[in-house]
């Protein structure tokens, strides 16, 4: 990876990007934070409606578990939605979706509002209250942003499942979060193929008993179950009298909110199988989120922002969904696969509709690049004013392709690096920051990042050590949802005072942070963060398998893949069609995005004497690196 030497190159901001951003001098408005962090974020809060204002932006008096915008009243979706039914924008679009097969729907901030009030009067005609969990499993349609904006305006917490997750992922997260409502899709368009969501919802509520009623949007119109009693279609129940106000009307009241009450649960793997949910709040998390937006990609009113994630995944919910709306904006939301049919199907989409801003992950941008410059070049371009990465660090190589065929050498990537528990950018350049391809360059104002040695000692300038977060921020996760204690002991223990990412990194002479990957037993392929456990377990549940190890190993492509290791029961002899078999299975029980690239059959895994498997010596093996300190393996 060429993170490893920093580049010697400095890509000054363009000066028609300068003289028209939001921020005009980084330096000033982070020291205004790092003076007043309590006065900085306040200021920003200020610009959203309260019901109450709050009496405390801070509380800091019992840390880790911090708390931001005491005793405000609010909800996300009174500052989404509400605030603009009243002003010129209920005309403006809020949404701007193309279908894979090429279907377009617009919603204005009119029309998406209605929509979201008959669905949140649907949902409290079902029972659905303040502060109860609904599971939503979709492919990227309209109807999935409308879910999470109905959930939050009856003051319900949504936990959203992305769409590429599969049988045991599902169940295993609609178990813990103890939801009764599910909604989901018949099936969703992915690359040419339907995604069964319906099906497998279908297989994860036998896995699990909490699920009383399930709501179906139809989408791929494929033929499913549907359990009577317990599955409703979608255009049904909106078409339904509880769908309207007492009135008549497409109304529906705003739950008020404490600024500290859930907003959302987002699973997210971590060190051990069972995935975590990260809780996030109405409060701090629209505060964060609305500011670092507009700022990074200095969104203006005529702007179109395409944020091109899954609305699945926190990039979704902060970027396409809640981010966009609190600013008024227009984004732009893509079903699909980036080839299909062809490989320029993102380049068109951009001169079809105007985008402006385009943000993506570096492996989206390595896949497209396989195809050659021809594909962008047959496409205008030309509305493109900025670019973002997120996800895994971007490559040099990627970054100077992305900036020269996509940008045209005017418009200047935001490499932001943050996290499902982070809420919102952490380290990020603003437009008018200086660029080195390969460095997230500095921490957001109010955000103070450090890189630590083992002994929680900065390292020296250049040196790789861990990454630390060292003061609260509004968007931070405010525990794991029913475990506050491995909320301590998986972020705040390690070194006492500060937040650990789980990411290594290298700060340079400039202050700029070069991040270098995890460090922990979480694999990022394709920008996606998967547990080695998981995927372990996923291995074992096999009949056919003893004991399974799971590495990830660089890919051009998708920065990671899976290798696995895998220990056969007597009786089982390796094969082509086992090999084959297990990979299968991984998809099957995860979701594709974890099948394993290559399983390996072996007859021993390296471990401690305690019986930890040493994933390190399997790593450094397969590369031919250096094996390190093997005094605590076992044989
Ligand atoms: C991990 C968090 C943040 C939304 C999507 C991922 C890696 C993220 C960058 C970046 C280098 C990055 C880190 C981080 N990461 N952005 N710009 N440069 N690495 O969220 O699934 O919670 O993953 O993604 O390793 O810890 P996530």
């Amino acid at each position: 990876m060429a993170t490893e030497t920093p580049a010697q190159d400095v890509y000054a901001p363009a000066p028609g990007v300068v003289a028209q951003a939001n921020i005009k001098s980084y330096a000033e408005v982070a020291q205004q934070a790092e003076h007043d962090l309590a006065g900085f974020w306040a200021e920003r809060a200020e610009e959203f409606v309260w019901y109450k204002k709050w009496d405390k932006v801070l509380d800091d008096s019992n840390p880790p578990f911090y708390k931001w915008f005491v005793g405000g009243k609010t909800n996300v979706v009174a500052n989404c939605l509400d605030i603009h039914q009243t002003t010129w924008r209920r005309n403006k679009l809020a949404l701007i979706w193309e279908g894979e097969d090429g279907d377009l729907r617009t919603f204005s901030y009119h029309a998406l509002n209605r929509e979201v009030c008959r669905f949140a009067n649907v949902l409290r005609s079902m029972g659905v209250q303040k502060g109860d969990r609904v599971t939503i499993y979709m492919g990227r349609v309209p109807e999935l942003p409308i879910a999470m904006l109905a959930c939050a305006k009856v003051g319900a917490v949504h936990s959203v499942v992305y769409g590429g997750f599969s049988v045991d992922a599902l169940a295993s997260r609609i178990e813990d979060s103890e939801s009764h409502v599910a909604i989901t899709c018949d099936g969703g368009y992915m690359n040419g193929k339907i995604v069964e969501l319906k099906k497998i919802m279908d297989e994860a509520l036998k896995r699990c008993a909490t699920v009383e009623q399930v709501i179906v949007v139809k989408r791929s119109g494929q033929p499913v179950t549907m359990e009577s009693g317990r599955d409703y279609w979608y255009h049904d129940l909106m078409n339904l009298p509880v769908a309207r106000a007492n009135n008549g009307g497409y109304k529906c009241s705003t739950e008020e909110m404490d600024a500290e009450d859930p907003l959302y649960l987002l699973y997210t793997s971590g060190t051990t199988g069972k995935p975590k949910a990260i809780l996030h709040t109405h409060g701090g998390y629209m505060v964060g989120i609305a500011t670092t937006l507009k700022w990074v990609f200095d969104i203006k009113e005529d702007d179109r922002w395409w944020c091109a994630a899954d609305p699945g995944w926190v990039t979704g919910h902060s970027y396409i969904v809640y981010g966009p709306l609190l600013l008024g904006a227009t984004s732009f939301m893509y079903e699909g696969a980036p080839t299909y049919p062809y490989p320029n199907r993102w380049w068109s989409m951009i001169e079809k509709y105007g985008i402006n801003i385009l943000y993506a992950a570096p492996t989206a941008i390595r896949g497209l690049m396989r195809f050659g410059e021809a594909w962008p070049n047959r496409h205008d371009l030309s509305s493109l004013r900025l670019l973002g990465s997120v996800g895994e660090p971007i490559n040099p190589e990627a970054w100077r392709w992305y900036y020269r065929v996509i940008g045209k050498e005017r418009a200047p990537i935001m490499d932001t690096w943050w996290q499902t528990e982070t809420g919102m950018f952490m380290i990020t350049p603003l437009p008018v920051t200086p660029l080195k391809p390969g460095s997230a360059t500095k921490p957001f104002p109010g955000v103070e990042a450090d890189v630590l040695s083992e002994e929680g000692k900065p390292v020296a300038e250049g040196e790789e050590g861990y990454l630390v977060l060292k003061k609260p921020w509004p968007a931070m996760l405010r525990t794991i949802y029913k475990d506050p204690e491995r909320y301590v002991q998986q972020y705040w223990r390690k070194f006492p005072g500060a937040y650990f990412t789980g990411d290594s990194a290298r700060k340079d002479r400039d202050g700029y942070f070069w991040i270098i990957g995890r460090v922990d037993d979480v694999i990022k392929v394709s920008g996606y963060r998967l547990g080695t456990a998981e995927i372990e377990s996923a291995l074992v549940s096999h009949p056919a398998v003893a004991e399974a190890a799971a590495i990830g190993l660089p890919h051009e492509v998708r920065g990671n893949a899976i290798h696995a290791y895998v220990l056969l029961r007597t009786g089982h002899e390796p094969s082509e069609q086992l090999n084959d078999e297990l990979r299968q299975h991984v998809a099957h029980e995860i979701g594709p995005i974890a099948r394993p690239e290559k399983i390996n059959f072996v007859n021993g895994l390296p471990k401690t004497r305690s019986g930890k498997i040493m994933r390190r010596v399997l790593r450094a093996r397969a590369l031919g690196l250096p094996e390190g300190d093997l005094t605590t393996l076992e044989d």
